[in-house]
C-alpha cells in the first residue's frame, strides 16, 4: 500500500481497494454507470431464459438486473466486500444467481461454451493479462449464432487525463485508487483478436449535456469519451 499524505491518496492492490469501496460503491454518483446502462441493455438483448456469466460482478449491479429479467446468472468476483453486498441484495431472490469468489487472472471455474451471454462491465482496466482473460471469455461463451460477449470499460482516454477508478473513503477522507492498468484501445482489440473473437459492435461514449446536467461528476468531462463498449462473438465451430 502506498499512502501519499500530501495528496491524501492511497494506492491499493485491486482486491483490497474494492473491499474498501464496497460499502459505498452503490451510492457513488458514477458517470460511467449512468452512461453505460442503456447501451449495455441494448447489446445484451432479451435475456429471458438465457444463461449469463457476469465476470467481475461487483455489488451485483448487472447480476440482479439480469436475474430479474429472467436469466440464470453465474457471477464471479474476487472482492469479498463487493460479493457480500451483492449476496445481501440477492437474498430475497429465488436463487437464480450463483456467486463465486474467484480471481479472474486464473482460469474461470466454468464449463466450455456454457453461456448465452458473457458480460464483463468496468473490469478490463484492472486486468493486467488481457490475452488469457479474453481467451476465457471466449471459452465459456456459446458460438456465434447463440452466444455474445459484451464488455464495457472506462475509456482509455480517461487515463490520459490521469483519471482512473477511485473513490473517497468516508472514514479517512483519502482518495483511494484500486490498482488499474493503462491499456489502450488497440490492446483490447488485439487481445480479443488473438483469442479468436470477432468484433461485432464497438462504440465510444462522450459525456453530453444531458449527462453533465444530471451527474455533477461528469461535468468536467463534457465532450470527452469516458466509456468504451464492445460486443464480441466466437466464430461458428466447424465440426
Ligand atoms: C468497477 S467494479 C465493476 C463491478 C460491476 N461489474 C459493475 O459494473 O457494477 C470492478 C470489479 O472488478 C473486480 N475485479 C477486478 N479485478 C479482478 C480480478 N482479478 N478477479 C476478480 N474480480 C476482479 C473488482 O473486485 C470489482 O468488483
Amino acid at each position: 500500500m502506498v499512502i501519499s499524505p500530501a495528496l491524501k491518496r492511497e494506492d491499493l492492490p485491486t482486491r483490497e481497494g474494492y473491499d474498501r469501496w464496497a460499502p459505498t460503491y452503490d451510492a457513488d454518483d458514477n458517470p460511467l454507470v449512468a452512461i453505460e446502462q442503456p447501451h449495455m441493455d441494448a447489446l445484451l438483448g432479451d435475456v429471458r431464459g438465457l444463461r449469463v456469466a457476469d465476470i467481475g460482478c461487483g455489488t451485483g449491479r448487472y447480476a440482479l438486473r439480469l436475474a430479474r429479467a429472467g436469466a440464470a446468472v453465474t457471477a464471479l468476483d474476487f472482492s469479498q466486500g463487493m460479493l457480500n453486498q451483492a449476496r445481501a441484495k440477492a437474498a430475497e431472490m429465488d436463487g437464480s444467481i450463483k456467486f463465486i469468489e474467484h480471481d479472474l487472472s486464473q482460469p474461470f471455474p466454468l464449463p466450455d461454451r456454457s453461456f448465452d451471454r458473457v458480460l464483463s462491465a468496468l473490469v478490463l482496466d484492472h486486468i493486467p493479462g488481457l490475452d488469457p482473460f479474453f481467451a476465457e471469455l471466449k471459452r465459456i461463451c456459446k458460438s456465434a449464432e447463440k452466444g455474445a460477449i459484451v464488455v464495457s470499460v472506462m475509456h482509455p482516454a480517461m487515463m490520459l487525463r490521469g483519471t482512473q477508478a477511485r473513490f473517497t473513503d468516508p472514514v479517512s477522507g483519502c482518495e483511494v485508487r484500486p490498482q488499474s492498468c493503462p491499456h489502450q484501445i488497440s490492446d483490447y482489440i488485439m487481445a480479443a483478436s488473438r483469442a479468436g473473437l470477432m468484433l461485432d459492435q464497438m462504440s465510444e461514449h462522450p459525456v453530453d449535456e444531458a449527462l453533465a446536467s444530471r451527474c455533477p461528476r461528469a461535468q468536467k468531462y463534457l465532450g470527452w469519451p469516458i466509456l468504451l463498449l464492445m460486443r464480441l462473438r466466437s466464430p461458428i465451430r466447424l465440426q
